[in-house]
């Protein structure tokens, strides 16, 4: 067998081609010798970061099932350990080297034990050498853009007894038949879009994900009416930029047209993440306030209230153009709720810039904040600028911003109290099975008592009570 050794470049990565994305329909086969590689074996998945990881490690599943490995819950039990991880921010990175240091001990009781390191951490020079230099224990390393080679490498690995890495830096491909194992049985994950084209400055994704390339609309009708015939009452439209979805592909096809054809195929909710508030379109706000299946909830990450500091970040608007697409969105749709993504500490964020950010917290009332401090990313234009601005300033600025966060959110949640919310019952809560949790159409989880709930039915509940990022009711009876 060949050594298996192709390690991923940064600059390969960034380029962008015209060329068509080639989709590949080959039905996915294992050989037969192989099919029982995982006879008697068990591994362990770990996922970090995004949804987009969240689906892959369920294709991941469906590969490692099909050579007969079980997957258990615990590392100490394994015989194959993958870590699926995520290069958004430097701290996600910490996590995972500390994780992949502890599990070190594992290889000593169990010499046997394959340890893979696979997902957005492997598409970067810097972690793969840095792996390749102090970290003797892992086995495989592959990237976001060959799951589909997974029983290769591991068949590699398994019988060379040689390291084996695969990453490769590339614009990517469509594999349209991978096997896969879902979560859940009720809610499901469906890619539309794969990469990004946006290159906002600190962002590492678009290195590490490829282009904006477009599954067909067949495609994806076909795998939601399948989901519909399984049982599944949600589906979530996966994309880095969801927006963008249809802009590569021949036929004139938009985001907005997939939205009502997902919405005609009756599934009882539809969800999308995540929008570009860039080319939000006017067409796109009115199909989600048309269709009563697509939930009236839009994740629309702002980055910055400053206009300066959008412009340094890349983002293609102002916070006047994303007002535009907000207000348009909560005077149109019924019951929207918003949630947002924030960058505090961009290079030589000003205290007044930072002020603008609160200024459009303080507008928006958004119902949830994903907050973040600014995380350099080798190879991005942003982590080659000069920084004037003090981790501790840093810091505060988060902490002043989170507060402001979790009064908005308590304040929004308190506003329900007393109405009837129409809830997808996930199911008995972890901490106590007398208590149901699930998800208002507006993405608010709630626990509540039950009646006739059951996993899987949409329910209506009384809000009784409201806490910062939960509420509290009883069902009632219909
Ligand atoms: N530093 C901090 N936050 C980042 N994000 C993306 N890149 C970085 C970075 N380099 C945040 C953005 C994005 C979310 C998924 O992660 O807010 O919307
Ligand atoms: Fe990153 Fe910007 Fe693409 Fe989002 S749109 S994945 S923030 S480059």
């Amino acid at each position: 067998m060949n050594e298996i050794y192709i390690k991923p470049n940064l600059k390969t990565a960034q380029r962008r081609t015209k060329d068509e994305t080639i989709i590949d329909r080959s039905l996915f086969n294992i050989p037969d010798e192989y099919k029982d590689l995982g006879f008697n074996k068990k591994y362990y998945l770990r996922t970090y970061g995004c949804q987009a990881n969240e689906r892959d490690s369920e294709t991941i599943r469906g590969i490692l099932e099909l050579m007969s490995y079980i997957e258990v819950k615990e590392p100490d039990l394994a015989d194959l350990i993958i870590m699926n991880t995520c290069a958004i921010r430097k701290n996600a990175e910490d996590h995972v080297f500390g994780e992949i240091g502890q599990l070190k001990r594992l290889k000593y009781t169990n010499p046997d034990l394959m340890f893979v390191v696979c997902g957005c951490m492997a598409q970067e020079e810097e972690v793969v050498e840095r792996i390749l230099k102090t970290y003797h224990h892992i086995d495989i390393i592959f990237g976001t853009h060959n799951i589909h080679r997974l029983p290769e490498l591991l068949i590699q690995a398994h019988f060379n007894k040689e390291r084996v890495v695969e990453v490769y830096s590339k614009e990517g491909e469509i594999y349209e038949n991978l096997p896969v194992i879902r979560q859940q049985n009720t809610k499901a994950w469906v890619n539309i879009i794969y990469g990004c084209d946006k290159f906002c400055t600190y962002c590492i994704v678009p290195y590490t994900r490829g282009k904006e390339r477009s599954r067909l609309k067949v495609d994806i009708l076909d795998e939601i009416n399948t989901l519909i015939k399984d049982g599944y009452k949600e589906v979530t439209l996966l994309g880095q930029n969801v927006n963008a979805y249809g802009k590569d592909l021949v036929e004139d096809y938009s985001f907005a047209e997939l939205l009502e054809d997902v919405a005609k195929t009756g599934i009882e909710r539809i969800r999308f993440m995540t929008s570009h508030p860039w080319d939000f379109t006017d067409k796109m706000v009115d199909m989600i306030a048309k269709y009563d299946n697509i939930m009236p909830f839009v994740h629309l990450p702002l980055q910055s209230g400053s206009n300066e500091i959008l412009k340094l970040m890349g983002r293609r608007y102002t916070t006047e153009e994303y007002l535009r697409v907000f207000d348009q969105l909560r005077n149109k749709v019924k019951n929207i709720t918003f949630s947002t993504d924030i960058i505090v500490g961009f290079p030589n964020e000003t205290e007044e810039q930072f002020e603008d950010t609160i200024k459009m917290i303080d507008y928006c009332k958004f119902d949830n904040v994903y907050t973040f401090i600014y995380s350099p990313r080798a190879g991005t234009p942003a982590s080659r600028m000069e920084d004037n601005v003090t981790l501790e300033v840093k810091r505060n600025r988060l902490k002043i911003l989170n507060q402001k966060v979790a009064q908005y959110a308590l304040l929004n949640n308190k506003g329900l109290i007393g109405s009837i919310q129409n809830v997808l019952v996930d199911g008995p809560s972890k901490k106590n099975e007398h208590v149901y949790s699930g998800y208002t159409e507006g993405n608010k989880l709630v626990n509540f008592v039950p009646k006739n709930a059951k996993t899987g039915m949409i329910v209506q509940v009384k809000i009784t009570s409201a806490n910062t990022w939960t509420l509290k009711g009883e069902e009632i009876s219909s």
